[in-house]
């Protein structure tokens, strides 16, 4: 009926979802395939499983119009189309850092196994590099008799939480080992992006593979520089945050991801550095493994700098303390606790026999369902009464604009821990808290208080704002 390429999407999570609506946006027959009966039937009616803000609205929108459907049928999928996205997960393996390519692998066999006329196999799934090399081999020995499969990497960058702003209008659109032939389709799949100016760049195969683990690698190298600057501001009694402002304003280094804190986690930085590290130190490059090995340690670490901070807080002992915890998505806009600092940190205060009290505006369900031993709140108030040591994990706006006045009066012991660096501590202070953080000088109550679980510095004047480390 039209020449547009027809576009099969094999793997429906965050990425494939998200893809196949964007490309039906952009005015393509999309079919995306999953092998979850479950998932496949929510997209169907339009509903996406997990929350993405805006994605149900484009699913939606596009499921009614029928140019988007979904199958658990790979067969039909591949046999209806001409480009194929993998967008499949390549989780951490088990007890190694190396990535689990088995999805992938079945994934795309899956495709060139069905193929019934040209086509061509599109990766985008984060992959170590040398994946596609296999990959090529791979599917030569399966694509039918008569038919001519080419296989390229096009890596995505989208963030969960803006993913259908990042698929609409990327920041630039990575194609490794393409034929002219290839190439030639892929302009046209992405000639909406283009033609508002994002950047296109055609490279080989191993480069576009590497691009998208190194900028991953970038950013959690730039957190965790942070986090670093932050123990010495610490110890030294400076505040990180005015430094990252001072640093940011040089547009060499830039104000984002310089936010110090509880550090990064989710589904994809932490086990991307650790797939390169695992494949740096495969062929040899030790600097790159040695550099984000410290990225990761020192990421890690965070966690426990946080455990202990309320340890201290608490005088040394959270057992039957009551701890409220603000936040267990691993960042605001998302309901995925995959690799959340936030929970993890909620997990050891339990273990150390703590009653923690976690509440989460989005992101409860998919936290009670990881850790089912934890207390849930279901109203921002109720983690915070009778608290003896409240922490902020996770930075969603309904924490940032909460009334500190309000929250101090029902909190058991005003004492607040920003693992985000989120709260203004000179506001917070000032409504009778706390103020502990990564980085930033702690900051006393400015109001009297007996139940406060600190004594006041000699030196410090009643009544106003003190700074100590
Ligand atoms: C990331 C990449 O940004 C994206 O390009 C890639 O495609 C997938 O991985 P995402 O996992 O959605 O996206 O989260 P991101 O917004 O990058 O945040 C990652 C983590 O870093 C979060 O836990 C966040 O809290 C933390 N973070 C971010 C910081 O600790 N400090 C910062 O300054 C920024």
């Amino acid at each position: 009926s039209s020449t547009r390429p027809r576009i099969n999407v094999v793997g429906t999570g965050y990425l494939g979802a998200t893809h196949a609506a964007a490309m039906a946006e952009m005015g393509f027959e999309v079919i995306g395939v999953d092998s979850d009966p479950a998932k496949v039937a929510a997209l169907s009616r339009g509903e996406v499983p997990f929350f993405e803000p805006g994605l149900p609205e484009l699913l939606r929108r596009h499921v009614e119009s029928g140019r988007l459907r979904f199958t658990t049928d790979l067969a039909e999928a591949t046999a209806l189309s001409d480009v194929h996205f993998i967008c499949v997960g390549t989780p951490q393996q088990v007890a190694s850092f190396a990535a689990n390519l088995s999805y992938v692998e079945e994934a795309t066999a899956g495709v060139a196994r069905n193929l019934t006329h040209d086509g061509i196999i599109v990766g985008k799934s984060t992959v170590p590099v040398g994946t596609g090399e296999r990959l090529r081999s791979l599917i030569a020995g399966l694509v039918p008799d008569g038919v001519d499969a080419e296989l390229v990497w096009n890596p995505e960058f989208l963030r969960e939480g803006k993913a259908v702003e990042d698929t609409l209008r990327p920041d630039r659109i990575v194609v490794g080992g393409t034929s002219d032939r290839s190439e030639a389709v892929l302009r046209a799949v992405y000639a909406a992006p283009l033609a508002t100016g994002t950047p296109m760049i055609v490279c080989d195969l191993p480069t576009a593979e590497l691009v998208k683990v190194s900028a991953n690698a970038f950013l959690a190298t730039k957190i965790s520089f942070i986090n670093a600057i932050a123990e010495v501001c610490e110890a030294a009694g400076a505040n990180v945050s005015v430094l990252a402002d001072a640093l940011g304003h040089d547009a060499r280094i830039g104000r984002q991801f310089l936010n110090a804190g509880l550090g990064f986690g989710g589904g994809c930085l932490p086990k991307d550095i650790r797939a390169l590290m695992y494949r740096a130190s495969e062929l040899g490059a030790f600097s790159a493994s040695s550099l984000l090995q410290q990225v990761d340690e020192i990421n890690m670490g965070q966690r426990q700098r946080i455990i202990d901070m309320t340890l201290d807080a608490c005088g040394g002992s959270v057992l039957n303390r009551r701890i409220g915890v603000l936040g267990a998505a691993f960042k605001p806009d998302t309901d995925d606790v995959r690799d959340s600092p936030a929970l993890n940190v909620a997990a050891a205060l339990h273990l150390r026999g703590a009653q923690v009290v976690v509440y989460d505006p989005e992101a409860s369900e998919t936290a009670r369902r990881m850790y089912p031993t934890l207390s849930y709140a279901s109203e921002l108030d109720d983690a915070v009464a009778g608290s003896d040591a409240l922490l902020v994990l996770t930075e969603w706006p309904e924490f940032v604009d909460a009334d500190p006045a309000r929250l101090a009066a029902i909190a058991g012991v005003p004492s607040l821990i920003d693992g985000r660096n989120c709260l203004d501590p000179a506001i917070w202070a000032e409504a009778g808290w706390q103020v502990r953080s990564l980085g930033r000088p702690t900051v006393h109550s400015a109001v009297a208080s007996t139940a406060a679980p600190f004594t006041r510095p000699a030196w410090a004047s009643a009544g106003r704002l003190v700074a100590a480390h």
